[in-house]
């Protein structure tokens, strides 16, 4: 390929993306808002990057907008059909004080403003990558836990009480799990993988692999009661959070593409992409059953 053909594929990249952008604002700027309001805290009077969800009565779609740099957010009206709505956010280290349901009709815009407070339970927010980013320890012992969140997240590690002496026993037991096993739903394997000397050494990742490397379960061990509640009962590091989302810039255009059905079926949404690039699980919540 020469270097003319390479500048005749950019061109067509780059005309698509403005297509696609122009088609975006015009799409969100057409649709008058059914929803709009403020979002505040006593810390921050307009709070830029919060993720703002709308829930309607007996619905299985949860619709997510972001607050521009003024704290506004809007959901434009053909996303949102008339109905009582109940109200989430996600904003790093704050929950939502009220109030936490609309009545949207028709009609006029409903004018919803949110008072959000310090949360009294920062590690219950954090997602696996803050949990990680706190943990003090190497990349490579992390590395080799990577695995453990196949299963759940890694606050139930952070929280449990297990020793040093104990935690073998406990990364045994997580060695048997079938892969797509949760906490709510523990699923055995039928048989252990210890017979073949490969894959009794091996990560966990494929089927029948145990999520501690034999020969690393004491220096693992080890670790995770230095960063569980084994030995005091608040951990003894401080709990790092990411910044907001509002950092990436325009993204309250693609926040409020992402929530659609239509753009599910067109792809995991970019900023789903972002926010799990940041470790934001909120943003995964906008589903779409039914
Ligand atoms: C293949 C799936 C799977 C993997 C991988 C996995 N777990 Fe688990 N884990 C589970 C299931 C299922 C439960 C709930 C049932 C139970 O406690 O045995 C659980 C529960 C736990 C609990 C809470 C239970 C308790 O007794 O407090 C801890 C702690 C835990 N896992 C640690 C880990 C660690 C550490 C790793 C990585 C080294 C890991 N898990 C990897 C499936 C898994």
């Amino acid at each position: 390929m020469n270097s003319r053909h390479i500048f005749a594929i950019a061109a067509v990249l780059v005309g698509a993306a403005l297509v696609f952008t122009f088609l975006d604002r015009t799409e969100a700027q057409s649709s008058p808002a059914a929803l709009t309001g403020m979002v505040s805290s006593a810390q921050e009077a307009r709070m830029e990057g919060v993720l703002v969800s709308a829930k309607r009565a007996g619905s299985t779609v949860t619709t997510t907008v972001a607050t521009d740099a003024q704290g506004r957010y809007a959901f434009p009206r053909n996303r949102l059909e008339p109905g009582t709505y109940s109200i989430r956010i996600r904003a790093i280290g704050y929950d939502l004080d009220g109030p936490s349901s609309v009545q949207v009709s028709g009609q006029q815009p409903a004018h919803l403003d949110l008072k959000l407070r310090k949360t009294q339970d920062l590690a219950a927010q954090l997602s696996n990558g803050e949990w990680f980013m706190s943990w003090p320890g190497s990349v490579e012992m992390k590395n080799g836990l990577l695995n453990c969140t196949q299963c759940h997240g890694l606050s139930l590690i952070a929280r449990s009480r297990y020793t040093a002496k104990e935690w073998p026993a406990v990364l045994d037991r997580m060695g048997r799990y079938s892969q797509g096993s949760m906490p709510g739903r523990p699923q055995l394997r039928p048989g252990r993988a210890s017979g073949n000397p490969i894959l009794a050494q091996s990560m966990s990742g494929r089927e029948g692999e145990a999520p501690v490397r034999g020969e690393l379960i004491t220096k693992t061990a080890e670790y995770l009661a230095t960063v569980n509640l084994s030995s005091s009962p608040t951990w003894s590091y401080e709990l790092k959070t990411y910044p907001r989302l509002a950092m990436l810039g325009g993204f309250q255009h693609r926040a409020r593409r992402a929530r659609c059905a239509r753009s599910q079926t067109l792809g995991r949404p970019r900023v789903v992409q972002q926010a799990r690039a940041r470790g934001v699980s909120g943003v995964s919540e906008h589903r779409h059953e039914g």
